[in-house]
């Protein structure tokens, strides 16, 4: 299939989704309209178009919570723990173009989101901590509860992976704020707190590593000589949760920091997460053994049927010595956590597969207040609506 030349962001994207145009639409329908479950088929079509190569079962190294120095961020200030970090020069970023084009060589161009394709969406509402207006002045804080379209997705571009397979880790969680004024915020997550590498470039080269070494490939695969030069990328694929009982008992990070600026002007850096307030439910093998292929698909409607789903966002706030520019680092879990807010998820979304096709979470879609504090979203900002395009 031949990629759409677009250039990076494609401004007409970003300005119909700045001005909350395509948004408004989509929760005018949410909100307006009958709830109506969306019904996921249990049929696993043919599977893997490129194999994932297993590494399950290698030895792991335990992931490390220090300060390498990489990617030191752009944003020198007094409260800026990163600003004493000595700069080096990092990698040419690659394009956010580069980077579409390299999920689509480790997972396949399947028309689709080029990672974390498979996905269900859901709606509700978040209500806002007086804690969270003391750390930001974003409006998504002071405007009060504001309606929110959330999406819950599997690991990887392939849109019908096992839900029940450790490759379809980690787990996603994607939510959209609808502000008063008519535009929107976004804040995507996932179930792990880091990531494989801490540069684009090396995220790059770990997909087209990915790529080449599936079953067959001869040994060392690229994949064996990546993950033995960045033993942070063999710990991301080798330490995942096991599946959980559902979306809705995970915890999931945002993993690349934010600053946030509050009312004196003073940046707090931060990284967020979400913790199921009925506490993380994950499956043994035993109960692991009984679930089919779509049972996230499936449960999580069930589960709205009898209630609501809820999560506390937290920010975790950076300090001395942690590093701001390096998402594959945990910041220390003694870092302090300052509730934002309260999500809560009750029904499904209406018209899911229109819904799911129209709806495009960008990790830099952040009001005023809310800025940038780790290069990975500069990358990610461009590549997101490349492939929201595509997938058109
Ligand atoms: C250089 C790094 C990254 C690149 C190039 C990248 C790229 C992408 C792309 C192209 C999509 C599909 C967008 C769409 O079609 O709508 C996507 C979706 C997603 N990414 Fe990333 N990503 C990166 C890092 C991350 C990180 C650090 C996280 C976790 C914190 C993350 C979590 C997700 C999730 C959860 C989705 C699904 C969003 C949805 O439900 O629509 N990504 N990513």
């Amino acid at each position: 299939m031949t990629m759409i030349s677009v250039s990076c962001p494609p401004p007409a994207i970003i300005r119909t989704l700045k001005r909350g145009r395509l948004w408004r639409a989509v929760f005018g329908a949410l909100l307006l309209g009958a709830a109506s479950p969306s019904a996921f088929g249990e049929v696993v079509k043919p599977l893997f178009q490129h194999e994932l190569p297993n590494i399950a079962g290698e030895a792991f190294t335990p992931l490390k919570i220090a300060d390498n120095g990489k990617d030191p961020m752009t944003n020198p200030g007094p409260n800026n723990p990163a600003s004493a970090t000595p700069a080096v020069t990092a990698p040419a970023a690659p394009t956010p173009q580069q980077m579409v084009d390299a999920l689509h060589t480790a997972f396949g161009d399947h028309h689709s989101r080029a990672v974390h394709a498979k996905g269900i969406m859901a709606i509700g509402t978040f209500e806002p901590s007086e804690a969270a207006t003391k750390l930001s002045t974003a409006s998504i804080f002071s405007d009060g509860a504001l309606p929110i379209l959330v999406r819950f997705s599997d690991f990887t571009g392939i849109p019908e992976i096992p839900d029940n397979i450790g490759d379809a880790n980690p787990r996603g969680f994607a939510v959209k704020f609808q502000l008063p004024d008519g535009s929107t915020a976004d804040v995507v997550s996932h179930s792990f707190n880091g990531f494989p590498t801490a540069t684009s470039a090396e995220f790059r080269d770990l997909l087209l590593a990915i790529a080449t070494s599936g079953a067959g490939a001869a040994k060392p695969t690229a994949l064996d000589t990546f993950l033995a030069a960045h033993p942070i990328a063999k710990t991301f694929l080798t330490t995942q949760k096991p599946p959980p009982e559902s979306y809705a008992t995970l915890g999931y990070f945002g993993v690349n920091a934010f600053q946030f600026t509050d009312a004196e002007g003073v940046p707090h850096f931060v990284r967020y997460r979400f913790v199921p307030v009925g506490g993380e439910a994950l499956l043994t093998p035993e109960q692991l053994a009984s679930k089919g292929p779509n049972y996230l698909q499936s449960e999580l409607p069930a589960r709205l049927e009898k209630s609501s789903i809820e999560f506390t966002w937290y920010a975790q706030i950076a300090e001395a010595p942690d590093a701001i520019g390096d998402p594959s680092i945990a910041w220390p879990e003694s870092r302090k956590l300052v509730k934002l807010g309260t999500i809560k998820i009750d029904r499904m979304a209406p018209d899911a597969a229109a819904t799911d096709k129209a709806t495009m979470f960008s990790p830099l879609n952040v009001p005023a207040g809310i800025g940038p504090a780790d290069p990975m979203l500069g990358v990610r900002q461009g590549a997101y609506p490349i492939s929201f395009q595509h997938r058109q």
